[in-house]
């Protein structure tokens, strides 16, 4: 038997308990006013396998509530306990880019591996890193977006264009071309800071009249999605609609990205935000299965 654990404000949990058919039960978290933090699971998971559905956008101050209740989950007679953390932070910081700098991911996948007891997450941002096996000791599931990405596609977008911002990203522009007969570029990405990014197109862009759609795995400032869709626009293309699967987006960042000639902004709901369309639900729940 399973239970769903859902920490505060994880709509995409009690979905996931429904898909699975188990009961769902969010994660009572308390702050006290110190600062500290006291979790309490209210379910009955005596024999159970717990699955810890987490949202780790906006990581800092979540891992030690994580592993309370991770801990809690097992001393209260839980079998395995799996996270479920749809978006997986810290993956972009995969090396040394300046001297004396951590390498975050390495040292966030050493706590959570010695927390939980296996990870299912989806599209981490994979670059330096491989494979996720690399970084996490404990067995990991990776759900992709790509499939539903490239049905809402089909659906909605009109002759397009699959286009992916910068080298990283012809991963998923290439497989969501592939699934959505569509053809596809990718363009190449200078970052010079947090919020300066310069995109430029560095190949032939294939001939016809196409609707650009910018896919990435992440929007966090915009400014690649900004700059991909200037870089487009410049070249004489049409507005493009922009697909990101995890929206890290604050207000600004979204209408930094509207005023910058996209014609629509979507995203999966991995991270709960306005511009959810896509549902990676069924994803999930078959890797959660299969863990
Ligand atoms: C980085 O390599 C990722 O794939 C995204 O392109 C990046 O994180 C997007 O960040 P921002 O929205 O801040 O430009």
């Amino acid at each position: 038997m399973t239970k769903v654990i859902a920490w505060p404000g994880t709509p995409l949990a009690a979905a996931l308990a429904r898909e699975l058919g188990c009961e769902c039960s969010e994660l009572a978290v308390h702050r006290f006013p110190d600062g500290e933090t006291l979790v309490r699971i209210d379910a009955d998971v005596g024999g159970q396998d717990v699955v810890l559905v987490a949202r780790l956008d906006r990581p800092e101050g979540k891992f030690l509530p994580l592993a309370f209740a991770c801990d809690a989950a097992r001393e209260l007679g839980a079998g395995r306990v799996v996270l479920v953390a749809p978006y997986l932070p810290y993956m972009r910081q995969d090396t040394r880019f300046h001297p004396g700098e951590a390498v975050s991911s390495r040292t966030f996948a050493r706590l959570v591996s010695s927390t939980a007891d296996a990870l299912v997450t989806v599209d981490p941002h994979l670059h330096r890193w491989q494979a996720l096996s690399q970084l996490y000791s404990v067995p990991v599931r990776v759900a992709h977006a790509a499939p539903a990405i490239a049905q809402w596609v089909s659906r909605n977008v009109p002759s397009p264009l699959i286009v992916g911002p910068d080298a990283e990203s012809e991963q998923w522009a290439a497989e969501i071309a592939r699934l959505a007969d569509a053809p596809h570029t990718v363009l190449e990405k200078t970052r010079r800071g947090d919020r300066d990014v310069a995109v430029r197109i560095g190949g032939d862009l294939p001939a016809g009249r196409f609707t650009p759609v910018i896919v990435d795995d992440i929007a966090s400032t915009g400014r690649t999605l900004v700059a991909a869709a200037a870089a487009l626009r410049a070249a004489g293309l049409p507005a493009p609609v922009a697909v990101a699967v995890h929206a890290l987006l604050d207000d600004a960042s979204l209408a930094a990205i509207r005023a910058g000639g996209v014609l629509a902004v979507v995203t999966c709901d991995t991270v709960e935000h306005a511009t959810n369309a896509i549902s990676i639900l069924p994803a999930l729940a078959q890797a959660v299965r299969a863990v």
